[in-house]
């Protein structure tokens, strides 16, 4: 999808009404987007979530004319009421008329007809709020997958690219008084320069997938801000602050009651002021997760979080929390809703049942796969004291030489730390998954592992590596993976007595690693449909994915350096690659949930390993 750069949509819009060949356009990853704001639920506004008025628009009609050309907006679907209003007018569609979608939602789950439905469609809703003098406003969106392009009162503001992370447009100017409509674009179609690219082992539900709301901020506004732990420390708080607006300057107080702290600042031309403070606060682990009250004050605005202070780190092959060793109990999740057999999960509802079965496991963490999850599952599990690993979507055969591409990924990425940087749970941002070893790939993630670190010292950084066999007969495994070197974790996926041979396999399967660093096992499992019930040798079978597990516990339980493990995958998941009829039926078969949250057998192999390392660690 083209998007009119900024200067030609002005130079359009004045001239809309006259007949004017389309001007050049040019591929935009991002247009007309404002500074990301966060932490956006402390901030007063309106949600827009609800019934939206929908249109399927599979060849883009309301967007390109007959030669494929975008048009000008004022030929566009992004019209005022009073177009489709006016009968002399040539109108081709009827919002009015037209069915609706739910958002926060996917398309894919709320109609027999998108089941599969890859392409574009338009959304739209008249909304009305008081607006004050002084105030400034934004249209924030929590998450759309995957490209949207949003229209407010006949105007386009600009486009977002990427399916996982939030953006926002200043609406403060094009707000009106009475009613306004905002329209939006979405496409979930898949290209090959796309993060993730066309292939992936997910659905790829589409559309206004997380929750849009209108947020009201004073004229100058904390739009931004880090509190955490020193790098290293564990009584040293460091921090800082990011106005907006014209009042750059202004004294911020940092309070946090509970410590008697309250730190004044000086924020500089650009709105900026950093800060370290002696502190001892009460530390924030899976066994006490403690969040304190935190307000940041400035002069005209103020804004409160809950922050809970830990410090994680590694220390030759182990990982140590508050300076105490961990082992991360974890399971890889998708953001799908727990109980309803799929679609994109975004309440803090769908958050706590899903993470009840991780406690359920005695788990203390989550590989959230393979992109950002809603911003809901990791504030739940903060305060349910569960650890996270965060993920972007460079997944499998992304195209490594496109320099739109790796823009688009280090996007993403940004957009992910911004919005959970004060998440203190995240203890790991990954970069990829899977990913073909070559040069251009390990440039292009090492840019992003040096990206992550630049924006965020105080977390560890990985990715999701592939093992390699250096001897087939003896079979021993290793990492051979550049990037092992870069990265703080040797996290990898290996799927012994799964898609490399059998069960028993596991028994004759030995480790090295020539690096010394924690090892992370990002999967391993192989798939049952729940209630199937057969020989343990029989694919597909509960008692073959249950001795499996007991395998692979074996064989990982010997690994030198085993830190952490998030087998693959917490429940059964839509997959349009899982065709295989009566047993996988569009779902990958690997949960140790089925998608309706019946346990299987392989579930209670993993609650007892993890009961057993949970004693074991808490000992040490
Ligand atoms: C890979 C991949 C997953 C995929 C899994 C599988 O490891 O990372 O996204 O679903 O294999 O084959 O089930």
């Amino acid at each position: 999808m083209f998007v009119l750069g900024l200067a030609c949509m002005a130079l359009l819009l004045s001239s809309c009404c006259r007949k004017q060949a389309p001007v050049a356009q040019e591929q935009a990853l991002n247009e007309g987007l404002a500074p990301q704001i966060t932490n956006i639920g402390a901030r007063s506004g309106w949600l827009l979530d609800g019934e939206w008025k929908s249109i399927v628009d599979l060849y883009e009609t309301g967007y390109y004319d007959y030669r494929r050309a975008p048009m000008p907006t004022g030929r566009t679907y992004f019209r005022e009421d009073s177009f489709y209003d006016d009968p002399t007018q040539l109108v081709e569609i009827d919002f009015d008329r037209a069915p609706t979608l739910k958002v926060p939602g996917d398309w894919n789950t709320q109609r027999k007809d998108l089941y599969y439905y890859e392409g574009s469609v338009w959304y739209r809703r008249a909304f009305e709020v008081p607006q004050q003098e002084g105030k400034r406003y934004f249209l924030y969106f929590e998450g759309a997958n995957y490209e949207t392009v949003v229209g407010l009162n006949g105007k386009v503001l600009g486009k977002h690219t990427g399916g996982f992370t939030p953006f926002n447009f200043e609406i403060t100017d094009g707000l009106r008084p009475g009613s306004n409509n905002v329209t939006a674009m979405v496409s979930n179609k898949r290209r090959l320069e796309n993060v993730p690219t066309i292939n992936f082992d997910w659905w790829n539900y589409g559309g206004l997938t997380r929750s849009v709301r209108v947020v009201e901020t004073p004229a100058t506004f904390i739009r931004d801000y880090s509190l955490q732990l020193k790098k290293g420390s564990m009584n040293t708080l460091a921090g800082w602050v990011q106005l907006d607006g014209a009042q750059a300057q202004q004294k911020v107080c940092v309070e946090i009651p509970e410590l008697g702290l309250s730190q004044e600042l000086s924020t500089d031309a650009k709105g900026y002021a950093s800060f370290e403070v002696a502190a001892e606060p009460e530390l924030w682990c899976p066994e006490n997760p403690k969040l304190y009250a935190v307000c940041f004050k400035a002069e005209t605005d103020s804004v409160s979080d809950r922050i809970g202070f830990r410090c994680i780190e590694t220390r030759g092959n182990a990982i140590f929390l508050n300076g105490k060793q961990v082992f991360l109990r974890g399971v890889s999740v998708h953001d799908e809703q727990p109980l309803e057999g799929g679609g994109r999960a975004y309440s803090p509802e769908h958050a706590r049942q899903t993470l009840q079965w991780v406690k359920e496991m005695n788990g203390n963490f989550v590989r959230l796969a393979h992109y950002p999850h809603n911003e809901a599952m990791i504030r739940t599990a903060e305060e349910m004291g569960i650890m996270v690993w965060s993920e972007i979507p460079v997944y499998w055969t992304i195209a490594w030489d496109n320099p739109d591409t790796y823009a688009n990924a280090i996007n993403q990425l940004s957009e992910n730390i911004t919005r959970d940087r004060n998440r203190c749970n995240i203890v790991i941002w990954s970069v990829a998954n899977e990913t073909p070893l070559s040069d251009a790939r390990l440039k292009f993630l090492s840019g992003l592992i040096d990206k992550a670190r630049e924006l965020d010292d105080t977390r560890l950084v990985s990715a999701a590596m592939e093992k390699e066999y250096i001897d087939e007969e003896k079979a021993l495994l290793t990492v051979v993976d550049p990037l092992a070197e870069k990265v703080d974790l040797m996290s990898f996926n290996q799927y012994v007595g799964w898609y490399d041979g059998d069960s028993d396999k596991c028994d004759r399967v030995t480790w090295t690693f020539r690096i010394n660093k924690p090892v992370l096992i990002s999967e391993f499992g192989g798939g049952a449909k729940a209630g199937r019930h057969g020989a343990r040798n029989e694919r597909f079978t509960e008692e073959y994915m249950e001795y499996m597990y007991q395998k692979n516990v074996a064989m990982l339980s010997r690994i030198p350096g085993l830190s952490g493990a998030t087998p693959w995958i917490l429940k059964d998941f839509r997959s349009p690659k899982r065709m295989l009829v009566g047993i996988q039926d569009d779902y990958n078969r690997k949960g140790v949930v089925s998608e309706f949250g019946e346990k299987k057998l392989a579930f209670y192999v993993m609650q007892d390993w993890y009961a057993r390392l949970r004693d074991e660690y808490a000992a040490k």
